[in-house]
């Protein structure tokens, strides 16, 4: 195997007939930024045309996250100076994710660890996403007054039931096994073949997972899930009728799950609401110049300079947010943040 060193942030890996990422920020646990944008996309575009090239692996260094999300930190502090990172990483990051959902070869994600956000971006929408006991799968942007983009708009309508709805609005952290049986990832292997110190384990591994499409290692259906059990009788008609029906409906779990609703960003919700029915009929490009819309109306607004903030910067916690309740939340303001950009909108 030969080892290229694009950029110390993303190694580029030549295995046999896999071409293999390696997200390399372990202490920002992998964070996505735009020189990892920039060093992917291109690479991702070469390995497709290649015939020496069969399949791509991405994964995260470090053992702790495949990756943790985008560096949102910088791409607030770009907006407040009026910097272009803050159209810039949006718009090249979901250029990827839509590269990724449209790749021609296998795309194998191993989404082991911390998989949130623009890590789910990275993952979600290649052809094989590989979980272990030690994924942990969320999407909390309605907690910094963002929203599940990333093509969030995509996936998520499309799992089972009002499930992606709830990981939406909720940030609902899904854990090992979950996360495959929700929908998430593909697989399953075991952390330990993953990290195992011989050399090729994972890559056989793989291969046999690919070549066999998997049947056999299938996760036989077990026990549902806490999510399966809870989410069944939850009527979800608006944001208003699902803090509702959480507070009547009385059981630990819904109580939890409004105790975290009253949290969140009320703008971030209504309008991750509305993104997910629309997205819910739409095509992955189509989402994608949605959700760029989306972030453009965000980084005009207040919530999420105030999520990232509360969340990354002072970790206080306690996000003030404008409105700071969803009656004062109007429809005026939810059309506004979808509105087309015109010269500005993505293309792709
Ligand atoms: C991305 O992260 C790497 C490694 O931490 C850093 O060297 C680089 O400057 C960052 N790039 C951007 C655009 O933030």
């Amino acid at each position: 195997s030969s080892v290229s060193h694009l950029g110390p942030e993303v190694v580029f890996e030549r295995i046999r007939n896999a071409g293999v990422i390696t997200l390399n920020r372990p202490k920002a646990l992998n964070a996505l930024n735009l020189s990892m944008i920039r060093h992917i996309y291109p690479q991702l575009k070469k390995w497709e045309k290649d015939p020496e090239t069969d399949l791509v692996v991405i994964k995260g260094a470090g053992g702790k996250a495949f990756c943790a999300g985008g560096d949102i930190r910088a791409v607030t502090d770009a907006g407040k100076t009026g910097d272009s990172l803050a159209q810039d990483f949006f718009r090249e990051e979901y250029i990827l994710n839509n590269a990724i959902g449209t790749f021609k070869k296998p795309y194998v994600a191993l989404i082991e660890g911390i998989t949130m956000g623009g890590g789910v971006g990275l993952s979600v929408h290649g052809r094989f996403r590989v979980a272990t006991e030690k994924t942990l799968f969320a999407m909390p942007e309605t907690a910094i007054g963002l929203f599940p983009d990333v093509g969030g708009g995509y996936f998520l309508p499309r799992l089972q039931g009002k499930l992606g709805l709830f990981l939406a609005l909720t940030g609902f952290r899904l854990k090992g096994r979950d996360v495959q049986r929700a929908g998430v990832a593909t697989h399953f292997v075991e952390s330990q073949k993953v990290k195992s110190e011989q050399p090729g384990v994972w890559e056989r591994e793989l291969v046999h997972l690919i070549t066999h499409f998997v049947e056999s290692q299938k996760v036989k259906s077990e026990q549902p899930g806490v999510w399966e059990r809870e989410l069944v009788h939850l009527v979800f008609l608006s944001v208003e009728g699902i803090q509702e029906n959480l507070k009547q409906d009385g059981s630990a779990f819904a109580q939890k799950q409004a105790e975290t609703l009253a949290k969140m960003s009320p703008a971030s919700l209504k309008i991750t609401f509305r993104q997910l029915q629309a997205g819910a009929t739409m095509s992955l490009q189509d989402v994608l110049v949605m959700e760029y819309r989306l972030s453009q109306a965000c980084m005009r607004g207040k919530d999420f300079y105030e999520g990232v903030r509360a969340v990354l910067i002072d970790k206080d916690q306690n996000p003030r947010w404008q409105p700071s309740s969803l009656k004062d939340v109007t429809e005026q303001f939810v059309d506004s943040c979808f509105a087309p950009l015109g010269e500005h909108d993505l293309k792709l």
